[in-house]
């Protein structure tokens, strides 16, 4: 294992850009906070990071897939309660200009504070405790006022005179969903208590975007909101609980890293809200948020809409307003989670090496082929046609003739890929397969590649 927690995430950022995951927005232009680019490896984790979450909602009955739109008219935001209570509390610096949020401040100096607290109360808590907070930037200890700051980022998309509704990025999917709950039912095809699910881009305003892939200013989050019966709520919500804390299994996480937190301070739409924490290197935190939000959401977009979002169930003839269960997790932070986890360093055949011991589903590459020599064409020919074969199968698969094999094993080993294939004299002499090397144990067997097939797909 990595030797301390915070040499882990330097660690993994440096993999990221090495090996190809993740790259930093707008590099050579100096970098533009709170955005990273996926590299060629990266966008392999976030598929089969999105993909899992799928089949996991699809597994279900009574769930429907939607994708809707990124921006949305202005209202949606107003009635959700987004615009006048979605903030978080930023102080500046005098000394550096570094902006800050409060509450994290405080919380590094051991104070509870949190960034529902109104303006005036965290204020009151931040003058109490100016002497402790120093700037994480400069360490001086000299800040301004704390003033609360919207995290809706705000577009001028379709806003072309003055007096135009102002018009904003989508600060969660969430919304998406409630807007179409009427469309969805008139499909015919859902009824109370049924479920719909989204995967997609988010912005928010992010005071200081810090900790890599964890807090972003532009991310992907995989939102499920369950519609049920009032008096049914309680005994789903912890179904709903059970269920996602299940989940993580299918991931491969280590069980001992996840945890449950319930919240003190709810935000202003939730009843009842749990998250599932990780331990990251820099502490327990949010992984994934359930909330039970009642049935404010569609209480107050029938309030700004005045379209009616009740519903009449048909067998006991009653009409209701459907109270929401709600199941949110980021894509990035689960990808970043799934790094961390898969993070290991031992040695093999007495040479330090780095290993991301992913779940094969999770993995980026399934299996990588090398001829055992570059410079020998019938090798090469014939791991080219062996590679074909099982890229046509899992489309995850990578050709790679460059360096010696223990070269190519350690590239592969940092990369995740849990199976490598080497075509040796053997296979073309003797017809006697090919040399399946184990990431994990190092253990290699001769197989045909028929064998292989069957058990990376038992694996995946
Ligand atoms: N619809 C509810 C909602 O959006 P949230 O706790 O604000 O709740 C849900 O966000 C999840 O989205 C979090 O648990 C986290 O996984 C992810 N998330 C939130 N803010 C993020 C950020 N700035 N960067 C990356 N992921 C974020």
């Amino acid at each position: 294992m990595a030797e301390n927690k915070s040499d882990l995430m330097e660690k993994i950022v440096s993999l990221c850009k090495r090996r190809g995951f993740v790259f930093q927005g707008s590099e050579i232009y100096g970098g533009f906070a709170g955005t990273y680019d996926f590299g060629p490896y990266g966008v392999e984790l976030q598929r089969n990071v999105i993909s899992e979450w799928t089949k996991a909602m699809n597994e279900r009955d009574n769930m429907a897939r939607l994708d809707s739109s990124i921006f949305t008219a202005g209202s949606v935001w107003q009635a959700s309660g987004h615009v006048s209570g979605f903030s978080d509390p930023l102080v500046i610096c005098n000394e550096c200009h570094s902006k800050q949020r409060a509450d994290h401040l405080l919380e590094s100096v051991g104070v509870v504070a949190d960034e529902k607290m109104t303006e005036v109360k965290i204020n009151q808590i931040f003058d109490e405790n100016r002497g402790k907070v120093k700037c994480p930037v400069c360490g001086k200890k000299k800040f301004s006022k704390v003033s609360t700051r919207s995290l809706l980022a705000t577009s001028s998309l379709g806003m072309f005179e003055e007096g135009d509704e102002q018009v904003y990025l989508r600060g969660e999917t969430a919304q998406g969903i409630y807007i179409n709950y009427k469309n969805i039912l008139s499909t015919g095809m859902y009824s109370v208590p049924f479920g719909i699910y989204q995967v997609g881009k988010v912005f928010r305003n992010e005071i200081s975007p810090r900790q890599f892939l964890f807090r972003k200013r532009e991310f992907e989050q995989m939102e499920m909101q369950y519609f049920v019966h009032p008096k049914e709520a309680r005994v789903l919500y912890e179904e709903w609980k059970k269920e996602r804390m299940k989940y993580y299994e299918r991931l491969g996480i280590k069980k001992e890293k996840l945890r449950w937190k319930q919240h003190e301070n709810l935000v202003f739409y939730a009843k009842e809200a749990w998250d599932i924490q990780y331990e990251y290197p820099f502490g327990w935190n949010e992984l994934e948020g359930i909330h039970y939000r009642g049935d404010y959401d569609l209480t107050q977009h029938q309030k700004f809409s005045g379209v009616d979002m009740s519903y009449f169930d048909e067998e006991t003839k009653e009409r209701f307003i459907p109270h929401i269960i709600e199941t949110s997790v980021g894509v990035d932070r689960t990808m970043l989670m799934v790094l961390l986890d898969a993070y290991d360093e031992d040695k093999m055949s007495d040479e330090k090496r780095v290993v991301l011991r992913f779940k094969p589903n999770m993995a980026p590459v399934k299996v990588a082929v090398f001829p055992l020599l570059k410079n020998k064409p019938e090798l090469v020919e014939k791991a080219k046609e062996i590679y074909k074969t099982l890229k046509k199968e899992f489309g995850a698969v990578v050709f790679d003739d460059n360096g010696n094999i223990g070269k190519r094993y350690r590239r592969q080993d940092e990369i995740g890929t849990p199976w490598c294939v080497t075509v040796d004299f053997e296979t073309i002499e003797k017809d006697a397969g090919v040399t399946l090397r184990d990431r994990d144990t190092g253990e290699q067997k001769r197989m045909s590649v028929e064998e292989i097939i069957s058990l990376v797909k038992s694996q995946i």
